[in-house]
């Protein structure tokens, strides 16, 4: 996130705009709670996780109220277009403005990687290294105990990070929300494994599948077979993002403020192909991003 503000200001100065931090997402905008940002308010910022703007779910900005306090505060400053980084509650939030006649322009961001309109959302890069690299740890000790693991993975109701993890670690089973599983056909390939002596078995569940505590509890009491648990949780959102990441959020901040500058529809920018898109905002939050069903069949054939 920290790029694609980056981004923003130095695209927005170089085109002789005046930009403002909002702290806190819709609870700063609700607040008042603007900061002027200059070329060197972001030096020194690409390379750091979180968000300098810090950030917060805000409830309040779900209400009629709060809305409209929101865009009160932003006519009264005289913003004349707001990029709005975030998940899709940030874009419907987004809408919300643009109903009000506010030029908006998004950016999608989140680690769970189900906006609709881009490819790859800012963060979902990081997410899934971080995941990675957690499973390629735990396989170690799963190897050396031989034993069974199940490891959760974020992603809310979206199995892109487990999908994407379990293909990029070559792990035994995925459990992802877009395909029913059945827990014999996951005890059933412990069984094989530990008959084909097999040192271990990795299984990765998407928390919107179901809970690693549970099916771990299950899977041990089925086979008898020894079963650890890791439950990754916000590990997975934090650190240095990836170099693809900064770049991706470089290109997308610097295409908002292209987009801002055009007074084009309310719209998010994306990438597709290699190449930084729009998608209109009303499209973005009526649809969801869909994993891509052939990775989950190239992962049953790989872990065969
Ligand atoms: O949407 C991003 C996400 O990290 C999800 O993957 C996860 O379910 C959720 O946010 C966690 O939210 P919180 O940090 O508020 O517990």
């Amino acid at each position: 996130m920290n790029a694609a503000i980056r981004a923003v200001v130095r695209v927005g100065l170089s085109k002789g705009m005046e930009v403002y931090g909002i702290r806190r997402g819709y609870l700063g905008l609700i607040r008042a709670d603007f900061i002027p940002l200059e070329s060197a308010s972001v030096g020194g910022v690409i390379e750091e996780g979180g968000t300098i703007l810090r950030t917060a779910r805000s409830p309040e900005f779900m209400t009629p109220e709060g809305q409209q306090a929101a865009i009160e505060n932003l006519r009264r400053i005289g913003i004349e277009g707001v990029v709005v980084i975030g998940g899709d509650g940030s874009m419907r939030g987004a809408l919300v403005l643009a109903r009000s006649g506010i030029p908006v322009v998004g950016i999608p961001a989140t680690i769970d990687n189900d906006i609709y309109g881009t490819d790859m959302s800012i963060g979902a890069d990081t997410a899934l290294n971080t995941v990675v690299e957690a499973i390629d740890r735990i396989r170690d000790t799963a190897s050396a105990h031989e034993r069974t693991f199940v490891v959760e993975t974020m992603g809310r109701n979206c199995g892109w990070l487990a999908l994407e993890s379990a293909l990029a670690t070559g792990a035994d089973v995925v459990i992802i929300p877009e395909v029913p599983f059945h827990l014999e056909e996951v005890c059933a390939v412990v069984q094989r494994r530990q008959r084909e002596r097999k040192a271990h078995t990795i299984i990765v569940v998407a928390e919107g599948a179901g809970s690693a505590l549970e099916i771990g509890r299950q899977i041990q009491e089925c086979t008898g077979v020894e079963t650890r648990i890791t439950v990754l949780g916000h590990i997975q959102r934090g650190g240095a993002p990836t170099a693809f990441d900064r770049i991706l959020a470089s290109r997308l901040g610097a295409g908002a403020v292209e987009v801002l500058a055009q007074a084009a529809e309310p719209s998010m920018v994306g990438l597709h192909c290699g190449e930084v898109v729009t998608c209109p905002l009303e499209e973005v939050v009526s649809k969801q991003r869909r994993v891509d069903l052939r990775l989950y069949q190239l992962e049953g054939i790989f872990s065969i």
